[in-house]
């Protein structure tokens, strides 16, 4: 074969790359014009659709963005962005964007941590379900309806001004969106007394390919199954959910008790991995591990921080711990009690006293560059093994870094791994998240900082669960595999598949065949449809 000139090669280059972006604008213009053809109301659609020439359009691709490494000048951005005011304009955007080849990224809260909702290599348009955020909640028969687009923060917030004793077991930070969060699984402080969030789904809307919207009687047991745990943006647009609600106490207790290697961390620590699966459901004590300095000397050193909800009062708390966990040294001083509503602004780390209203600002809390990874843990970690974790934290790239352990046990063992996509049941002493943070913009310090987490993702493997190595889809890390831009065989899409579902994944891909073989939604962790794969294989 004879290689070309460099001079050869760029042309060619050029004539290509000219050839793809002019059919790309074809494509976006085709694409606006048949949105404005096919709406009932042209003039209602053209309000909610944003171009890279409107002023809006950044504004609100940026708005609902949590992780800065996404925000970068050279991030893919969509070429339309639309945030439809009722559920009518979706089909006409899934039609034209099947008709056109333009990809549909569909976005609730934007705190995907890969960017997975709102990043594309293929020219895509992100449906953003900003303006779905209505939520009815009723106390007689606790229940809510809870429209995709809301945060969980105002969900906890309409549930407490109905409320004092419903709440929901949902996560730990407000402005996390329902439509990814709950398909994903969510799981918060209450994990132990009632699960996750997808296990307390009773009913949900979803449009589907075809345009058509279904709720849980039509759209049969397989699909409803599916969406609670395998992730909602492999099967349709998630309208909203019917949610069950459930009893909190008037008054909970909170503590936070930090520990240092000083203060016999290591130890607490590796006796907490035995005991945290086993307390009543009642009590849930996560650890968060961080490299701190102290403040007598400016030394650094590594702390725990046992950080707690107890539903109940410190009066029946204190002899618990005391029986269970009395290395701890828990004392009264230690605890607050308060309403369920008042401790959710407690741990997404609001002062004491803080308005509930702050619940209804959707605007993220903090925005950082960040990586995250999962782990599960059935064995508990050696002392010599915490104490190679607390040596990877005395790292440069360290600095931010977060290790957050959640103990699972109570109603999670309880609930078969088969009864929802979500897998991570009976036989998992808690979970851990593994967080790096940086505030430096840049690839350079982006790679320094994810090569640690890595890093620190590999000294972990004797530690953790094996074949698979779990992982929680919700903490989506592409490291642990992606699909190919086209078409995906199943054995590719098995490598990350088996980590999030385990088992399940298997009935994820059939449940896609029956519902989307044509694979239109997709993204780089979809469950591929089985046609697609065996066509590949020439059967
Ligand atoms: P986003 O809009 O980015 O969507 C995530 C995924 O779901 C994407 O693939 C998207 O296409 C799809 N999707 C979204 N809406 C859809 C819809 N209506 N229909 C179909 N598909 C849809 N998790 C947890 O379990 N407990 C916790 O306490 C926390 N805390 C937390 C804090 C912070 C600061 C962050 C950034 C994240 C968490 N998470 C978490 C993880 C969180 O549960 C996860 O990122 C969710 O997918 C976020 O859902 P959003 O709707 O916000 O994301």
């Amino acid at each position: 074969m004879k290689i070309q000139s460099t001079s050869g090669l760029s042309f060619v280059l050029v004539l290509l790359f000219s050839s793809s972006w002019a059919a790309s604008v074809q494509n976006h213009e085709d694409f606006l014009q048949c949105l404005s053809l096919h709406s009932q109301n042209s003039t209602s659609i053209s309000q909610v659709i944003y171009t890279p020439n409107n002023s809006s359009y950044l504004p609100i691709l940026q708005f609902s963005i949590q992780n800065l490494r996404f925000t970068s000048s050279d991030t893919p951005k969509p070429t339309v962005i639309v945030t439809p005011l009722h559920e009518s304009q979706i089909p006409t955007v899934i039609k034209c964007s099947r008709t056109h080849g333009i990809q549909i990224r569909v976005r609730s809260g934007g705190h995907d941590y890969e960017g997975l909702s709102y990043v594309s290599e293929l020219p895509f348009v992100i449906l953003d379900m900003i303006n779905f955020k209505s939520i009815t909640v009723d106390t007689e028969t606790r229940t809510a309806w809870v429209q995709s687009g809301s945060t969980i923060g105002e969900l906890y917030y309409r549930i407490a001004e109905k409320s004092k004793v419903l709440g929901f077991p949902a996560g730990v930070c407000p402005t996390v969106g329902v439509g990814g969060h709950f398909s994903g699984g969510g799981y918060g402080l209450m994990l132990r007394k009632y699960g996750l969030a997808a296990d307390n789904i009773i009913d949900t809307r979803l449009i589907n390919v075809n345009g058509e919207i279904l709720d849980r009687k039509s759209m049969g047991e397989d699909l409803f199954w599916a969406i609670r745990g395998g992730g909602g943006a492999s099967f349709g647009v998630i309208l909203e959910w019917k949610i069950k609600l459930l009893s909190v106490p008037q008054d909970v207790t909170v503590f936070t008790i930090d520990k240092t290697l000083e203060q016999n961390a290591t130890n607490l620590v590796h006796k907490w991995q035995s005991i945290a699966s086993k307390f009543p459901e009642d009590l849930f004590i996560r650890i968060i591990i961080r490299r701190v300095s102290l403040a007598r000397d400016g030394k650094q050193t590594i702390q725990a921080s046992f950080n707690s909800l107890f539903l109940g009062g410190q009066d029946r708390l204190l002899p618990l711990m005391q029986e269970n966990f009395p290395e701890l040294g828990l004392a009264k001083e230690d605890c607050t009690e308060m309403s369920w509503i008042e401790s959710v602004l407690y741990f997404a780390g609001f002062p004491r006293g803080e308005s509930l209203e702050v619940l209804l600002d959707r605007t993220p809390l903090v925005r950082q560059y960040f990586k995250a990874k999962s782990d599960y843990v059935k064995e508990p970690i050696s002392k010599n093994g915490l104490k190679g974790i607390w040596k990877m934290f005395y790292e440069d790239e360290a600095e931010a870094a977060e290790m957050i352990l959640s103990p699972y046990g109570g109603k999670m063992d309880e609930i078969s791994e088969y009864a929802i996509p979500f897998p991570h049941r009976a036989g998992n002493l808690y979970k851990i998240q593994h967080l790096v943070y940086w505030e430096e913009e840049g690839e350079v310090a982006a790679e320094r900082h994810i090569s640690w987490i890595r890093r620190l993702y590999s000294y972990m493997a004797p530690y953790v669960s094996k074949f698979p190595r779990a992982a929680y889809i919700n903490y989506r890390d592409l490291d642990v595999g992606v699909n190919n831009q086209g078409n995906t065989s199943y054995a590719q899409a098995s490598i990350w598949g088996f980590k999030y579902f385990k088992n399940n994944f298997n009935r994820l891909v059939r449940v896609k065949t029956m519902v989307d073989p044509g694979n239109f939604f997709r993204n780089e962790q979809s469950i591929p449809p089985i046609s697609l794969w065996r066509k590949k294989k020439g059967d």
